[in-house]
């Protein structure tokens, strides 16, 4: 019975009960089969399709108990994680303004949801957006033993952001190294509760405030958002080096504003062009993760701070958002462990 189980395939991709090393125990009950997995990412959403699919092949009523243990995976050589946060996930554009924030955001929601515990760093210091887009703008965040306490949204998502610790007027006279300094204290002075995942929203653009970041933090993995024009793709992909240059695994790409949808009657139009996210990917052989079309309940959604309604009300949007965020944690869960923290650090003298 166990290969039976272990053979069975999850509804995506290539895996199965036993690649995932997901299978934790079998209990017949009164002609029930209660099945236990434990995947390395959240998978809970998966358990009807996934229920169907063990009915049929072990011929009797299966319940499944799905639960999740997600490990902190390895970041660049050289680097320590960070206590607190298991696994951090950069979302990066070259270019601003193709809906790198509201990818980050809704991506965030979509694991909260699926029951991780989530975290945002707002790294865009000339133009936070999160506070807004998770409905917490006015919030401060606390201060304890000299550390930042990330505010949390409704969803349970933890969020600092440089724009609530300043006026977005101040931020603009900083230079380069002032910016990634600020950046680099709002991680590594902030209290993180045992996150699972945290994405960090980063500044637009392949400079030298991204190329410090990206050698100063420990990314696990980065995700690129691109809209699908020429222009756009041109710096999605010089983003795709700059990563790719400091060993730091380009997990996908994110097409946004994809197609438009007429609120109105339903009529789809390629306003920025059409197969620009398929061609980046298969020139670079980094995963489509998915295309997010220009809608207006999304464009609505994050002016309003409210992730959960959108999510709520729009199926066809929430599982775009979830395929690509349960995608992003598969891939991350086969990257290696992350030992760093297991060792004595040597001090050299
Ligand atoms: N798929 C989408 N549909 C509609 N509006 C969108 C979409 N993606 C982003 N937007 C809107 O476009 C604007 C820019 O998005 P934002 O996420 O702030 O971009 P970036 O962080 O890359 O600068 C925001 O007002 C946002 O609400
Ligand atoms: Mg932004």
């Amino acid at each position: 019975m166990e290969h039976i189980i272990n053979a069975l395939p999850l509804p995506c991709g290539k895996r199965t009960i036993g690649s995932e090393k997901a299978l934790q125990s079998i209990h017949e009950q009164n002609g029930t089969l209660h099945i236990k997995l434990q995947f390395p990412y959240p998978a809970q959403h998966l358990a009807p399709e996934l229920r169907q699919t063990a009915e049929q092949a072990l011929q009797r009523p299966v319940e499944l108990l799905i639960s999740h243990q997600i490990l902190t995976r390895k970041v660049q050589a050289g680097i320590n994680t960070i206590n607190g946060i298991k696994n951090i996930i950069a979302v990066a554009s070259g270019k601003g303004g193709v809906g790198k924030s509201t990818t980050a955001a809704n991506l965030a929601a979509a694991l909260a949801r699926m029951g991780a515990k989530v975290g945002i760093l707002d790294a865009d210091l000339y133009g936070p957006s999160q506070p807004t887009m998770l409905g917490l703008t006015g919030k401060k965040p606390e201060q304890r033993n000299g550390k930042f306490i990330p505010v949390q949204s409704a969803e349970g998502i933890r969020v600092m952001s440089i724009g609530f610790l300043i006026e977005p007027e101040q931020a603009v006279v900083w230079r380069g190294p002032m910016v990634s300094q600020a950046l680099q204290q709002l991680l590594f002075q902030s209290d993180w509760d045992d996150i699972d995942y945290l994405f960090v929203d980063l500044p637009p653009g392949t400079g030298d405030i991204q190329l410090t970041l990206s050698q100063k933090m420990p990314i696990t993995g980065a995700v690129i958002v691109t809209t699908p024009q020429d222009i756009a793709l041109i710096d999605a992909r010089k983003a795709i080096d700059m990563f790719q240059k400091v060993n730091i695994p380009v997990l996908g790409i994110l097409e946004n504003m994809s197609v438009h949808i007429c609120s109105q009657c339903g009529h789809q139009e390629a306003l920025f062009g059409s197969g620009g996210g398929n061609r980046l990917s298969e020139s670079v052989n980094v995963p489509l993760l998915g295309k997010l079309p220009l809608s207006l309940p999304i464009r609505e959604a994050m002016d309003n701070g409210n992730t959960a309604a959108l999510h709520r009300q729009h199926t066809e949007i929430m599982r775009l958002y979830r395929d690509a965020a349960f995608r992003i944690a598969q891939t991350l869960s086969e990257q290696g462990k992350d030992y760093s923290n297991k060792f004595p650090k040597i001090i050299k003298g």
